[in-house]
């Protein structure tokens, strides 16, 4: 048995308390900052970027913002519907002007860790093909070294017959330990919108050769993607506790 990601986000995570405030005022900011009229907008997935679409909906309304929407999940792509976004894909649409999307970590050097949601492969498809890559999140994504702050290891989706050579490949090369991705109660491996599994490797917290290593595991036959993204955000929003936005 197979569980699909994102379909749906779920209501008590919207709930606003401080960390959600938090995520809200970062969305707000890069939305009206950096979205202008006539452009193509890359629209990642997870509970941050929510704040976005809902700000980018009210910009259409008010100002009359004419803007495309390229998806980046199942969860993206429902969001831009509900919200009565207009819809586009990289077929018609191959150059974005700028993708928004979260993050589970983002170090001193703009390395982040994505795919917590399972949605790192489409994500880093959408976010290449833009201008600007804006990264959007609270402030417990803010550290200065991966694996500081976020303890859910770094996501890789791998084609499922290669799971466990990958797994081994992995573990024996840098250490620490990639596990595979359950489903809630353990139900069956968690596939991906692309049909993948995902392993989650657990690093040992003295590797720091980001790029290489990720041009690395990338080349393993039965490598999908990683969820290190290397050199590619432009920009950081990190709402923070007192109600103020961290750029970085
Ligand atoms: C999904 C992602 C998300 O952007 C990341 O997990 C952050 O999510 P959230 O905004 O809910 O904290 O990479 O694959």
């Amino acid at each position: 048995i197979a569980a699909r990601l994102w379909h749906g986000y779920p209501r008590s995570l919207l709930k606003m308390g401080p960390l959600e405030s938090a995520k809200k005022i970062a969305a707000h900011k890069a939305v009206n900052e950096y979205v202008q009229n006539n452009t193509v907008i890359g629209i990642g997935s997870g509970s941050t970027v929510v704040y976005a679409v809902h700000r980018l909906a009210e910009r259409v309304k008010e100002e009359g913002l004419n803007v495309v929407c390229i998806s980046t999940s199942f969860q993206a792509r429902q969001l831009i519907l509900d919200n009565h976004l207009t819809l586009g894909d990289l077929e018609t649409y191959p150059k974005l002007d700028c993708a928004i999307d979260g993050a589970d970590e983002v170090d001193a050097e703009m390395n982040l860790i994505k795919g917590g949601g399972g949605c790192l492969l489409q994500e880093k498809i959408v976010a290449s093909c833009a201008q600007q890559f804006l990264v959007i999140a609270d402030y417990t994504k803010n550290s200065q070294k991966l694996g500081e702050q976020y303890k859910k290891g770094i996501p890789i989706e791998v084609v499922p017959m290669a799971y466990v050579p990958i797994q081994h490949r992995i573990e024996k090369t840098y250490g620490g330990t990639a596990k595979i991705r359950m489903a809630v109660a353990k139900a069956g491996p968690v596939v991906t919108d692309n049909g993948n599994f995902i392993l989650d490797w657990h690093f040992p917290q003295d590797l720091t050769n980001w790029n290489k290593i990720n041009e690395e595991i990338s080349l393993i036959p039965g490598v999908v993607e990683t969820g290190l993204f290397i050199n590619m955000a432009e920009k950081a929003f990190f709402g923070m506790p007192d109600g103020s936005v961290k750029e970085q």
